[in-house]
This record gives structure tokens, C-alpha cells and sequence, in this order.
């Protein structure tokens, strides 16, 4: 077998947990016009197909802002704003429903390629429009009347939900209807937004320009809490704190629905090709993940946390479960642990001890009793490998007594002392004769 198809093999395995969470779940994409005009979209079509095809429940939200305004220069319009909000008056209404509605046909009809050299050959995709957006007026602001721009009022989720229930593919565009049958033009956000907190979606993927969100030195942030995406919010924005900055708007859609019933949104690039798949099939994803789960915090644990972890692992030391730690034991070694922090409580910690270049021991896992069996071993564990992989650790052991099969569903393997390195085997405790395992990172 050749390294590539090997490579191949692997991925397709390290797939399948992926594959089965996401079976039956709902998804909401947001496609602005951007990513629609980008030539990258057919990939994206592709990957969606594909998410389709794996029963994933699929809504797309799409907007047009780039498309309506190079139909509103044609038509010799000027567009108008007022506090960022676009004004929709009665020349400009007709341009927009043209330019929306010509964009979503054509986005049907990419759905509907099956040519035989394309990836969407045989998905037989079907995909469904409608009136499933009930809009109200935006209304007279500081006495200027915004027309025909339009917020959502309700979001008709069971006529969705019935479409989706039949293997359908949903389109929505950013156009809402009244009940006294006035047409509206909305922003794509708060489409997106509000389908996705009225069909409690499992997730909101947001097509962006950036890879993500980025922190103050340009890096991209994989995973923020609600909390922590409001924080960063707040530091950028600027003194009249109207959000103009796409990214930002991005972040504050997301904070929005997981702070309602959506449990995660996924901020990525419209520009890469695979940043789809990447973020939803692959460990370390493409973009930046936020979440519902502000309450808790996993972070580097400091000098303050030493108290916390000791009231956390007494119990487990008495027990023999865990290796004993004296107080300034742990404060020498602080900066290695990993903590869960809950309303100021540590319920969660791990360490990463480095044993040479390229080898390094995870110790102390421990998870309060009263927080057990909802992920956060894992989430502790995933940190901890995270941490080792960046200093160049390439394989990571652990030495246990009562939770061997806890590590091995989690990959690792069963090692043995002579494989430790020397500085740890000198200091192997025979009498407690503690079972060796090993993962390579
Ligand atoms: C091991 C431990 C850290 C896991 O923490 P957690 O936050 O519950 O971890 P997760 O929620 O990610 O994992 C829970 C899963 O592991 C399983 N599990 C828990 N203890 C296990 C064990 N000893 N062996 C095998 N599986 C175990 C649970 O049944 C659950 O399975 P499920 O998801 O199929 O229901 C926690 O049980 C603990 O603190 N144990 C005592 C200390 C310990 O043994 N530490 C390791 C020694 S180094």
C-alpha cells in the first residue's frame, strides 16, 4: 500500500466517530454572497453534498449584499445606509428580489450538476425553496424610515423540519414575507441566526473570509466559550460600538445563537478549499469553534489553583487511585497542569510531565466525582495532547493502576517499564506496579 493511500485509509477511519455524531443531525450554513461569487464555491457545494449524502440535516442560509450591489451600480442606484443597516426603498426593492432570486437559482442549479467526472455524481440532491421566513418592517430610526429592509419575526421551523425530514436539502434566501404579503429584504445574519435558534440546531457553520477568528497577534483561535467570544468582542470594538468588521460580526452571530438553543457555531473561510471538512472531521478543525459552555473554563492552571486540585485529588490519593502529591510538590510543578474551572471550583485537572525530547508522562487525571461521564476527562485529556504535540512530544505514556481501559479507548497502547524512558524508569514504583501504556501523538 502506498504512504498516500495509507495516509488515506487512516483518515477515512479516524472519520467514522465524526460520521456517526453527525448522522441525523441538524446544520445551518450560512453562505454569504461572497462565498457564493468565490470560485471556491463548487468545492463547497461538493463538501456539502457530501454532508448530505452522510445524513446530515442540511439549511442554507444564503445573502447576495455583493451581487445586489453590482445590480444596484448597473441600474445607475446609489445604496443608502443608516447606522450600518442597508435602507431598501422602493426603486431598489425590485433589484434585490431580482438579484436574490436569480443567485438562488443559480445555486439550485449547482446543486443539480451530477455530471459523471464531478464529486456530486449520483447524489441525486434535492434541494427546496419557499416561505419559510415570516419578516417584519425595520422601521423608522432617528426619523429615517428603512423601508423595505426587514428584521425576522418567526421562522416557520415545522415546515422545515418536514422538508428536512424528507432527505431535502433547504435553501433559504435573505428575502422574508409578511402577513400582509410585503416582501422584505433582510440581512443574511439575522436569517441565519434566527433559523438556527428556531430549529435548535446542533450547529451554525458561518462561511467567512478569515480562517476563523483571529487573536490580537493574527493567530486563529480554535475554540472560544460564548463568554470568552463576547470578551474578545467587547476589546475590539470600537468607541461608537457598531460592529463593522465581518469577522467580528461573525463572532457576535455566533455568541447570539449559542447563547439561545444552538449548541455550537463554526466560524470558517470560504477561500479554502476543504475548510469544511477539515473543521468538522478533523481533531484540530479549520476555523474557530464557539460554544455553549461559558460557565466552565479549560485553561493552564496557576499558582492560585494549587488549593483547588488538592481538594480534588485527596480523596483519589487516599483511595490509591492517584499517586500522592505534597502541597509544594504541586506548586513546583503548576504551570504543567491542565484544569476545569467551574464557577471559581477546580473540577477537572490532568499534567503533562516532559520525560525527555520527545517522550512525557500524563499524570494526574482526575474529574470530580459529582462531573464525571460528560466529556471532560476527554476535553482535559485533548488539551494535554495539544500541549505535548507543540513542544515536540511524540509520544505520550501513563502509568495506571485502576483505569486502563479509560486510556485505551482513547488510543493508547499497553507498554511496559522498559520502554520508559531512563529518568522515569529509575523512578518506576515496583510495589505499586502500576500498568504502562503508551500513545503515539
Ligand atoms: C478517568 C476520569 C478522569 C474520566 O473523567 P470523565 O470526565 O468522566 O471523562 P469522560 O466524560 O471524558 O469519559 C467518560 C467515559 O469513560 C468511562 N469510564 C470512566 N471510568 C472508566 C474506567 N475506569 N475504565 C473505562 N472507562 C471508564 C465512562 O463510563 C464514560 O463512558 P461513556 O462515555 O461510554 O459513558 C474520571 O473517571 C476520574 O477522575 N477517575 C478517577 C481518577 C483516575 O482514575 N484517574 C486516572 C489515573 S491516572
Amino acid at each position: 500500500m502506498s504512504v498516500d493511500t495509507k495516509q488515506y485509509v487512516n483518515w477515512f477511519r479516524h472519520s467514522s466517530p465524526y460520521i456517526n455524531a453527525y448522522r441525523g443531525k441538524v446544520f445551518v450554513i450560512m453562505l454569504p454572497g461572497e462565498a457564493i461569487a468565490h470560485d471556491n464555491f463548487y468545492n463547497i457545494a461538493h463538501d456539502i453534498t457530501l454532508l448530505n449524502s452522510l445524513g446530515v440535516k442540511l439549511v442554507l442560509v444564503h445573502g447576495a449584499r455583493p451581487q445586489i450591489d453590482e445590480a444596484m451600480a448597473e441600474a445607475g442606484l446609489d445604496i443608502k445606509f443608516h447606522k450600518g443597516v442597508r435602507i431598501t426603498d422602493s426603486h431598489s426593492l425590485p433589484i434585490i428580489k431580482s438579484a436574490t432570486g436569480s443567485l438562488r437559482i443559480n445555486i439550485e442549479s449547482i446543486f443539480s450538476m451530477g455530471l459523471i467526472n464531478s464529486p456530486m455524481h449520483g447524489a441525486d440532491i434535492s434541494i427546496t425553496s419557499g416561505n419559510f421566513i415570516i419578516a417584519k418592517p425595520y422601521g423608522v430610526h432617528e426619523g429615517v424610515d428603512l423601508s423595505h429592509t426587514g428584521q425576522v419575526r418567526k421562522v416557520n421551523h415545522e415546515a422545515i423540519h418536514k422538508q428536512l425530514a424528507g432527505g431535502h436539502i433547504v435553501l433559504i434566501s435573505s428575502l422574508g414575507y409578511s402577513p400582509t404579503g410585503e416582501i422584505f429584504n433582510l440581512s443574511v445574519e439575522d436569517v441565519a441566526a434566527a433559523t438556527a435558534i428556531a430549529l435548535n440546531a446542533d450547529k451554525l457553520l458561518i462561511f467567512g473570509s478569515e480562517s476563523g477568528i483571529l487573536d490580537q497577534d493574527g493567530e486563529p483561535i480554535s475554540k472560544l466559550s460564548a463568554d470568552e467570544a463576547q470578551a474578545l468582542i467587547n476589546e475590539k470594538l470600537g468607541d461608537n460600538g457598531i460592529i463593522d468588521d465581518l469577522e467580528l460580526k461573525n463572532l457576535q452571530l455566533s455568541v447570539k445563537v449559542c447563547r439561545a438553543t444552538v449548541k455550537r457555531s463554526q466560524v470558517i473561510s470560504y477561500e479554502e478549499d476543504g475548510a469544511l471538512l477539515t473543521e468538522l472531521f478533523t481533531r484540530d478543525g479549520a476555523g474557530t469553534l464557539i460554544t455553549q459552555e461559558s460557565y466552565e473554563q479549560l485553561r493552564t492552571a496557576t499558582i492560585d489553583d494549587v488549593g483547588g486540585i488538592l481538594e480534588l485529588i485527596e480523596p483519589l490519593e487516599e483511595a490509591g487511585i492517584l499517586v500522592h502529591r505534597s502541597r509544594e510538590l504541586l506548586e513546583n510543578e503548576i504551570s504543567q497542569f491542565t484544569v476545569v474551572v467551574r464557577e471559581g471550583a477546580i473540577i477537572g485537572c490532568g499534567a503533562l510531565y516532559p520525560l525527555d525530547e520527545q517522550n512525557a508522562e500524563l499524570a494526574c487525571m482526575a474529574t470530580h466525582e459529582e462531573y464525571r461521564n460528560h466529556g471532560r476527562g476527554q476535553l482535559i485529556l485533548e488539551r494535554i495532547e495539544q500541549n505535548a504535540r507543540k513542544i515536540g512530544i511524540n509520544r505520550l505514556f501513563v502509568l495506571t493502576t485502576k483505569t486502563p481501559h479509560w486510556f485505551v479507548e482513547r488510543g493508547f497502547q499497553p507498554s511496559n517499564v522498559e520502554s520508559l524512558p531512563e529518568r522515569k524508569k529509575q523512578l518506576y514504583n515496583y510495589q505499586r506496579n502500576s500498568k504502562v501504556f503508551e500513545k503515539t501523538l
